[in-house]
């Protein structure tokens, strides 16, 4: 039975989808089976593992099969990202998955938990199952957290990384109060780190005063490096890149850490 953990932070441009795929390639190469879940319209997972277009059913039609029983076939959507490096499966997603916000207003009960219904289905196929949240505290954002078994926040240590966690972190709080009672925090990632600047170290600080003693911080820390920012460009994880790079080494550790947590 797969873990799924939902990656999320409603701030832009830290990290979730890039630690979504190589996080899920780490897991891959440590034998894991793993399923990658593109659920922000932006389909930046879909396309920076060159699937788009390829692919006529999203993620999108799985959710609507649970609303309004249209009878396709989750396996027919699965997409695969097979390299000598990383195997991995992929729920697509593109742009029309913004419908999804008005299909959830549809449903009458349990609009938190439409995408965990669509996940029931390979749950068991899977040792994790990752989610690539949007960067927004929307519905689709509330589906994940319906969905997951731990919530992983990727935070960029700059000067505004503090800003809107409390928020999520409530949202998790609210999930764990009503509609999921068995999240669990798995932890908050540093991810596109500086470590060597003093303005990072005293963010660093701030997080875990306001934040350590109830949410584990990884030891491990994505470094900012090109080898990491530049796989998308090529469709692939930075193991198929650039396998012995330290962003690589960092994405295995973050695996490992991950493991061990079981
Ligand atoms: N460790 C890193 N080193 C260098 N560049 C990185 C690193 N992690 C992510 N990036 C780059 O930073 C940008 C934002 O990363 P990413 O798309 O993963 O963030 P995101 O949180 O998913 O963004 P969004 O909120 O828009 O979904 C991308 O261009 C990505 O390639
Ligand atoms: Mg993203």
């Amino acid at each position: 039975m797969a873990k799924v953990i939902a990656i999320t932070n409603q701030k832009g441009g830290v990290g979730k989808t890039t630690t979504t795929v190589d996080l899920g390639a780490a897991l891959s190469r440590e034998k894991k089976k793993v399923l990658l879940v593109d659920f922000d319209p932006q389909g930046n997972l879909t396309s920076g593992l060159g699937i788009e277009r390829k692919r006529p059913l999203t993620v999108l039609h799985m959710l609507q099969n649970e609303v309004a029983e249209v009878e396709y076939d989750v396996h027919d959507t699965i997409a695969k990202h097979e390299t000598d490096e990383v195997n991995l499966d992929i729920l697509p997603a593109n742009k029309l998955l913004v419908t999804a916000e008005t299909l959830f207003q549809s449903v009458e009960e349990d609009k938190e938990l439409v995408l965990k219904k669509v996940l029931s289905q390979v749950k068991d196929e899977y040792d994790y199952i990752l989610i690539d949240c949007p960067p927004s505290l929307s519905m689709l954002t509330i589906n994940a957290l319906g969905a997951a078994d731990s919530v992983l926040i990727p935070v960029q240590p700059t000067k505004y990384s503090l800003d809107g966690l409390a928020d999520l972190v409530k949202l998790v709080m609210v999930a764990q109060k009503s509609y999921n009672k068995d999240l669990d925090f798995e932890g908050i990632v540093y991810t596109l780190d500086t470590p060597t600047q003093v303005e990072t170290r005293n963010i660093k600080q701030d997080v875990e005063n306001a934040y350590g003693a109830n949410i584990r911080i990884h030891d491990v820390t994505i470094p900012r490096l090109k080898d990491i920012s530049s796989s998308p460009s090529y469709g692939v994880s930075v193991f198929d890149l650039a396998p012995t790079s330290n962003g690589a080494l960092a994405y295995a550790k973050l695996a490992r850490e991950v493991l061990e947590n079981g």
